[in-house]
């Protein structure tokens, strides 16, 4: 899946070392189906070549305001008419000083004041320099001019200081235009999202678990970031990273066992939405044991079994309803072997929910792709198979019109 089909990306460069990663950036916009047009700055020149880009890009590099190979001879109006959005990586101090007062004095500031697209900017510079308050006013005015702002983040330095003002990676950038596309269907709203599994202790060493990668619920979890959702994401034992950690919109709160989730999620159960993603363990060990069971011959130790805590249930108990619908509004997620949508629909009445999303298998667990079956009080509907990603974007996008 492209999720930058048929995007025109105009790719400002500006002067800082962290221009040696725009290269890698542009690669993965075009991955995603972006078309990339350079633009540099003469400092820019100083720490990637045109010749780079252009060979990467396949599209000639300009970098003057006076280049009489744009037939009318108006580059500035010319290149953004046709751009989908302005990236500028990196943001250098001074080009975002010019920008946030309206000064024009080379291609990519002409450009930029002639634009009838949105402009993003990933910052990079060293820590006092973003820290100066010249530039934080330069960052406040950009901000009210619509402009956004990509990172900065802490850390390392080119330089060798550690602080505020290292630009975001170039993935992390791309995910971020990649979610500045997508429909901002919820923006505003609160979503609690459980996912992958849970892991019940026999002793410090041995457990028992569920099959469950997390993808589903962590490609939720984004989808709903990229929708302008801000995101609960309380994530069992899985090694994922946090979607579109970088925006700040994503708390994740890691647990091990179905108590741990239960209390977590109940714990964070004022929200909006609920997907209850996770394959939680039905059924806990009554008394896991301090010290590791010592294997004795042919002997098998008798593990005595306990319920689990339905989070699902419990927090479908505590939903009110506003404005005529559930709120929270939750939605419980089912793998059956066998009559999927009957016993799913089953399973949504015993759980007083109003929607429960059916996986229809074989290949679900640890796979990249799904189909689902998505079944409210209204009916079924199928959404075909498709990367996670996509049937996240597809059933956030229904959720968004049942809220
Ligand atoms: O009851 P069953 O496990 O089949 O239901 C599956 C749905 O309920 C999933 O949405 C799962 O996340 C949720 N669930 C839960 N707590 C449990 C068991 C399941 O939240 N203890």
């Amino acid at each position: 899946m492209q999720s930058l089909l048929n995007k025109k990306i105009v790719l400002g460069i500006s002067g800082g070392i962290a221009a040696y990663k725009t290269p890698e950036l542009a690669r993965l916009l075009m991955q995603e189906g972006a078309s990339v047009q350079v633009i540099m700055t003469d400092a820019a020149q100083q720490f990637v070549t045109p010749v780079t880009m252009q060979a990467l890009t396949g599209n000639p590099v300009y970098t003057s305001q006076w280049d009489n190979s744009i037939s009318n001879n108006m580059a500035h109006i010319e290149l953004s008419r046709a751009a989908d959005a302005i990236v500028i990586v990196p943001g250098s101090a001074d080009l975002m000083a010019k920008l946030s007062l309206g000064l024009a004095d080379d291609l990519l500031s002409t450009l930029c004041l002639a634009r009838d697209c949105p402009l993003l900017i990933a910052p990079a510079m060293n820590k006092q320099m973003w820290e100066h308050a010249a530039t934080q006013r330069s960052v406040e005015r950009l901000s009210k001019d619509g402009v956004t702002l990509l990172g900065p983040a802490s850390g390392f330095q080119a330089c060798g200081e550690v602080g505020m003002g290292r630009m975001l990676e170039p993935s992390e950038i791309a995910e971020q235009v990649i979610a500045f596309f997508q429909k901002k269907t919820l923006l505003g709203k609160k979503v609690l999202i459980t996912a992958g599994p849970t892991f019940e202790a026999i002793d410090p060493v041995r457990g028992i678990t569920n099959h469950s990668s997390g993808k589903m619920g962590f490609a939720i979890a984004r989808a709903a970031l990229e929708a302008g959702a801000q995101v609960h994401l309380i994530a069992g034992p899985c090694h994922l990273p946090t979607p579109l950690e970088v925006t700040g919109l994503i708390t994740r709160t890691n647990v091990v066992s179905a108590k741990e989730m239960h209390a977590a999620t109940l714990a964070a159960s004022d929200c909006d939405i609920f997907f209850a993603v996770a394959a939680v363990a039905d059924w806990g060990i009554a008394k896991p044991a301090k010290e590791k069971i010592k294997r004795n011959g042919k002997e098998v130790p008798n593990i005595e079994f306990v319920a689990n805590p339905d989070i699902l249930l419990d927090v479908a108990k505590t939903a009110k309803t506003k404005g005529g619908k559930p709120h929270p509004y939750c939605v419980g997620f089912a793998a059956e072997s066998t009559n999927l949508e009957k016993h799913a629909d089953e399973k949504r009445k015993r759980k007083g929910i109003p929607m429960i999303v059916g996986n229809i298998g074989p290949d679900t667990f640890g796979s990249d792709l799904n189909q689902l079956l998505v079944i409210d009080a209204g009916g079924s509907k199928k959404i075909a198979k498709a990367e996670k990603l996509q049937l996240a974007r597809q059933l956030i996008g229904l959720v968004a019109k049942k809220i």
